[in-house]
Order: C-alpha cells, then structure tokens, then sequence
C-alpha cells in the first residue's frame, strides 16, 4: 500500500555507520533506520548471533518456555531495576500492552469503571488504534476516528497542567509520556519535571509510563533515558534498538503495574521468539563492551557542539537540542526537502515536525562519521537557509 512517501535509493549492504546503494554510492547512516541499527550495519558478532541462532531454532511460541527469553528479560530487569517483561515485535504492541496494563489496573486495583490516562502534546507512541489515540497528530488520527477514549492530554513539559488534572479528575489511573520527544520534534524535558511527575502518580496512585521506544537502549548515554532523573517508572515500554534491527518489543513493569497479567489477559505469538532475544543479548553485550553509552554521550556532543559552532550566527536556525545521540535542529520554516538535498550529499537524515532535522546515528558512530556529518549537512542547511 501506499504507505510511505519514499525516498528513491535502495541499499544493498552496509558496514558499521555506512550504507551502499546498488552502483556503489556510500551514504553515511546518520538515522540508523529511525533508531534502530543501534550497533551499525553488519557488526560481526551480531551477524555470528543471528546466524547461530537460525542454525538452532527460530520460533517455538509462548506455548513452551524459551530460555533466552528469560535471560533477556532478566538482563533487562538487572539493567531497569523493573520486575517483569512482556515481550513483542515493536513499539506500538509494547505501549498497546501498556495501555492496557494500565487500564486493567485501573479496574482491578483502583476500581474505576472508565479509566483515562494523561497524555502529552506532541507525542508518538504508534498507530494502531490505542495508540493512535494517545499519538498527539491530528494529521496521522485525521480519518481514523472514532478514536479510542481514555485519554486526557496535557502541554508536555508542564506540571501545572498535570496537577490541574490531578485536582479535577477522578478517573486517571496514569501518566504516559516519551523521556525525549521523538517524532514530535526532539523534545526534551528537565529531570527535575519527571521527578516531580514521579511524585504526582505516587501521591495519586497513577502509574508512570514511560515510552523509551525511540530514546532507550542506550541512546541518550543511560540504558533508559529515565535513569537520567533517578526516578523509576511503573511501566516502561522498548522497541526499536533493542536487537539493534531484529523486530523486538518489551513492555516492562514494577511496582504498582507488577504482578497485573495472568495467563489469557494478552500475548503475542511471535514475541520474544528465540531469534529475537538472541539478537537482543548481543546488542546489551556490545553496547557494554564497546562502551557504546559513553561513546553516545561524546559523540553527541561533538556533534551538537560541532552544529553549533558552523552554524553560529545563521538566521533560521532556532535551537540545536537533544541528548546523546538524539538530535534535533530546529529551523524557523518547514524543511522537509533537506532530506532529499542530504541523500544526493551521501548522508541520511530525517525531518520531523515538518521543521526540526532529526539525527539519530547508530552508537558506534566514530569521531570521523560525526566530522564527515557536521561538514557535509551545516553547508546544506545554510544554504537552505539563504534562500
Ligand atoms: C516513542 C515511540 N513510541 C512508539 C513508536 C512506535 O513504534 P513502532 O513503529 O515499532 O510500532 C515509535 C516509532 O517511531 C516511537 O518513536
């Protein structure tokens, strides 16, 4: 179907931060398939992971145990500092399993008979219908309606707002939002907002949802962008990354959200297939080995600091943003055709919100990637600029 306004380029193969298409033409990967090549292309021992693997056993189904299931999601839960794991194959089955985690919470422990969640401006948590509906886009729901209901919506960044509801409301049962804005334009808040958050859903009983399907897995420098603020989530939602581009999903919860789901209140028949967690275990291997977190934190302020500095004093650029390797440059007009401009250059990035260039590189981009990326985008994007 018609689904995506593609770019006309396709790749044959790849190799760490780069992509070659058919003739040849290498491409600096500065998107890393939208957050999700998280080790580059074709890292040696995930290709030896998954290859054993296939030589194994791909799929057996949640009827039977699956051993590497239950490493992952104990590796995952000595990392998170979570209780339990619920296993899919992308980001909008892991927040749809937290969507429903929380309305069943609300049912069986708070007893509210329609139980809403707060949701923020801006935000993205997918397209099925659930999430669709918690997805701020009116230009991605247009058409789809009814949405679902259960879902408030509050300025994102803005505790006021969040209390104000608090104040009014007697059906929330929690609130959910991204650590770092993704699509919505690479959006920060402070740590000190999901402290605060952290304190509000205490005081209330509200589970706090957090959505690290495009900021976790090490992107922004800590496992989990939450880590950052020292507060813990109830539920947590994974995806992208996290086998670095075998499909993977995991919905992870503690605390108030733990212990919620029996046999029959949801599953997945793929998830957390053998193949999957495989791929998933090498990819936390690496990033620890290779220090990949660290790099996250340098290269993505050589990078930031290196937009910065070649596009000091350009009028039209609003704000250089982001953590780790999450980065967005705000310009004060839509920008979309860069993109295009970028691909002929031999680099690829995207642009979100119509006017923020959105860069999400793999974590083992290289001092030299981050050079080849500053040189070869700021002249575009002044050039762009002065017309
Ligand atoms: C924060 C966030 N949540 C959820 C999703 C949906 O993930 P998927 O496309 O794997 O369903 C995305 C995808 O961009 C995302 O960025």
């Amino acid at each position: 179907m018609n689904t995506y306004a593609r770019l006309p380029v396709a790749f044959s193969h790849g190799q760490g931060a780069w992509l070659f298409d058919g003739a040849g033409k290498r491409y600096l990967d500065a998107l890393s398939g939208i957050a999700v090549s998280t080790l580059g292309h074709n890292h040696p021992q995930l290709v030896e992971t998954i290859s054993r693997q296939a030589g194994r056993v791909l799929h057996t189904s949640n009827l039977y145990r699956i051993p590497l299931q239950e490493e992952l999601a104990a590796r995952l839960a000595a990392l998170s500092g979570m209780d339990e794991v619920f296993f899919c194959n992308s980001g909008l089955e892991a927040n749809e399993a937290a969507i429903k985690l929380a309305r069943f919470y609300g049912h069986k422990k708070k007893g509210v008979e329609l139980p809403s969640i707060i949701v923020m401006e801006h935000a993205f948590h997918g397209r099925s219908l659930a999430t669709l509906s918690a997805t701020a886009s009116r230009k991605a729901q247009a058409g789809f309606e009814p949405l679902v209901p259960g879902f408030v919506r509050v300025p994102y960044g803005n505790m006021d707002a969040v209390r104000q509801i608090a104040a009014r409301s007697r059906d929330v049962v929690a609130v959910m939002l991204e650590v770092l804005q993704g699509e919505g334009g690479v959006n920060t808040v402070s740590d000190e907002y999901l402290r605060d958050l952290r304190a509000l859903c205490d005081v209330h009983g509200w589970l706090l949802i957090v959505d690290e399907v495009q900021c976790g897995t090490g992107r922004t420098g800590k496992w989990f962008a939450w880590q950052h603020a020292g507060v813990r989530p109830d539920i947590m939602t994974l995806a992208k990354g996290l086998a670095s581009g075998v499909p993977i999903g995991a919905c992870l919860t503690s605390g108030l959200a733990a212990g919620l789901f029996q046999p029959g209140n949801h599953g997945s028949t793929f998830g957390g297939n053998p193949l999957a967690c495989a791929a998933a275990l090498t990819t936390l291997d690496v990033i620890t080995e290779e220090k990949l977190m660290d790099n996250a934190v340098r290269i993505g302020e050589a990078i930031r600091g290196g937009f910065r500095k070649a596009l000091e004093g350009v009028a039209g650029v609003t704000e250089i943003r982001g953590r780790g390797l999450m980065i967005g440059i705000e310009l004060d007009r839509p920008c979309g055709e860069l993109v295009t401009r970028a691909l002929d250059a031999g680099l690829l990035i995207n642009v979100t919100s119509d006017n923020v260039v959105r860069l999400l590189p793999a974590l083992i981009f290289s001092d030299s990637d981050a050079k080849t990326l500053v040189e070869g985008l700021a002249p575009l994007i002044r050039e762009f600029l002065s017309q």
